[in-house]
């Protein structure tokens, strides 16, 4: 029996400083939060002003005194970035600490070393910050929907990204536009690049994908195109088309296997996701027999992402009451690596925008080559008019991504066919 779980904390950034407020609140939303007591804070500098009361001699510079710290029974790990925050989770669970951590960047690289190692130490990893800020969707994955075969995931699960494809198709204006408002703004980085190119989100279908498929899913095996390619021309067609354009993180499992990608990606307007604007988050999970379930709300800021936190060490702070054996449905199991059907051989829909000299024959020349690729087109239209060049707009149905690309190769050299230039290719979510 543990009467009273000490808690080292490492970072006191945004989500440190809820953290540390919500278990050090003098009314606590639950009665389990006044058996727990933070320890010691690791911080880079002791000078810098804090937004929240410490005792003395809580706050120090010495991460690995934490870590081995015999007093500790558990580290939360909000530093972020990969070092020293994976060395630092590996050391406290050799040292028999449990962890709470939001590094998503951490666990979906690293996580099946950190799984191992909590294994072999008889300790907890509890990651629900991790994914998704505020939204509970990894104990709901692990827990109250384990009982269904999971078919897919779909997540808006970055907000920058989710926030400038919104501006950009309420005002039409394009993504560099937009991106540098949303910097003053402070919604995006200084350095966009891990929120616009995908990489957020990849490392958060990652990890979602590792324990609804029990497959262990890695950063590496997931396909990822950001949102740089999107216009705000291509957000006008796709909406006269009937479509949104939301970055979506993808993990689906078909009769090819199971698939893994984060692109940007036109959904239908009466699509339950094609309704989520602005910075907020939401997955929408499909499984049988449950069918369809969606979870929406803050995938970030202090107080959303503090809540997961909390709630983590307090989900250990309760299992230790009740036993000293792990639950097994609150660890994380080690999975076996996964074998992911790469992109080439996706089925989905595509949406392409290509311009080239407006003269009779284009559209048909250009039907025949997809036809040639076993590529069936929903719809080619000339939508628009430039400068002597036309503008045409192609949705297929279902099709092989490598035959597709292999059309998309091929148009260039078709004859009757000049200046031709294919300025947007993005997929529309597949046909069922
Ligand atoms: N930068 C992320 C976002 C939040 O824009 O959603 C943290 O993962």
């Amino acid at each position: 029996m543990v009467e009273s779980l000490k808690v080292g904390l490492l970072g006191l950034g945004t989500v440190g400083t809820a953290t540390a407020e919500s278990l050090l609140s003098p009314n606590p939303a639950h009665a389990l939060l006044k058996e727990i007591t933070i320890s010691k804070v690791g911080v880079n500098s002791l000078d810098k002003p804090r937004g929240v009361q410490l005792s003395a001699g809580v706050l120090t510079t010495d991460l690995e005194g934490i870590v081995s710290d015999p007093d500790i029974d558990l580290v939360v790990e909000l530093i972020g970035g990969l070092e020293p925050a994976r060395s630092l989770i590996l050391k406290a669970i050799a040292n028999g600490k449990h962890i709470v951590t939001a590094n998503k960047a951490v666990i979906s690289r690293y996580g099946e070393e950190i799984y191992q190692a909590a294994e072999q130490a008889g300790v907890y990893v509890l990651i629900e910050a991790a994914v998704a800020g505020g939204i509970p969707i990894i104990r709901p994955l692990q827990q109250a929907l384990s009982v269904n075969r999971i078919d897919s995931i779909l997540g808006i699960i970055n907000g920058t990204t989710n926030y400038i494809l919104t501006k950009m198709a309420a005002e039409g204006t394009d993504f560099a536009e937009v991106l540098a408002e949303a910097q003053q703004l402070g919604y995006a980085e200084a350095d966009p690049s891990a929120d616009v190119d995908g990489y957020d989100a990849a490392d958060k279908i990652a990890i979602l994908a590792t324990l609804a498929f029990g497959e262990q899913v890695n950063l590496e095996d997931v396909s990822c195109d950001g949102i740089r390619q999107v216009s705000a021309v291509d957000i006008q067609y796709a909406e006269r088309l009937g479509f949104e354009i939301k970055l979506l993180a993808i993990a689906q499992r078909d009769e090819t296997g199971l698939q893994v990608r984060v692109h940007p990606t036109l959904l239908p307007k009466n699509h339950p996701l094609a309704t989520i604007d602005g910075v907020n988050n939401a997955i929408l999970v499909e499984g049988d027999p449950i069918g369809q379930v969606m979870f929406y709300g803050p995938g970030a800021g202090g107080g959303a992402t503090g809540s997961a936190v909390v709630s983590d060490i307090m989900n250990i702070a309760a299992m230790l009451k009740s036993s000293q054996q792990v639950n097994p449905l609150i660890k994380i199991p080690q999975h076996p690596r996964s074998q992911l059907v790469p992109i080439q051989k996706l089925v989905t829909r595509f949406y392409a925008r290509l311009i080239c000299v407006d003269r009779p024959g284009v559209i048909g020349n250009l039907g025949t080559c997809f036809g040639k690729h076993d590529v069936s087109l929903e719809s080619i239209v000339q939508i628009d008019f430039n400068n002597g060049l036309a503008e045409i707009v192609v949705v297929t149905h279902n099709v092989e991504e490598e035959k597709f690309r292999k059309a998309l190769e091929e148009i260039p050299h078709l004859k009757g066919i000049d200046q031709i230039q294919i300025p947007s290719v993005l997929r529309v979510l597949r046909e069922a």
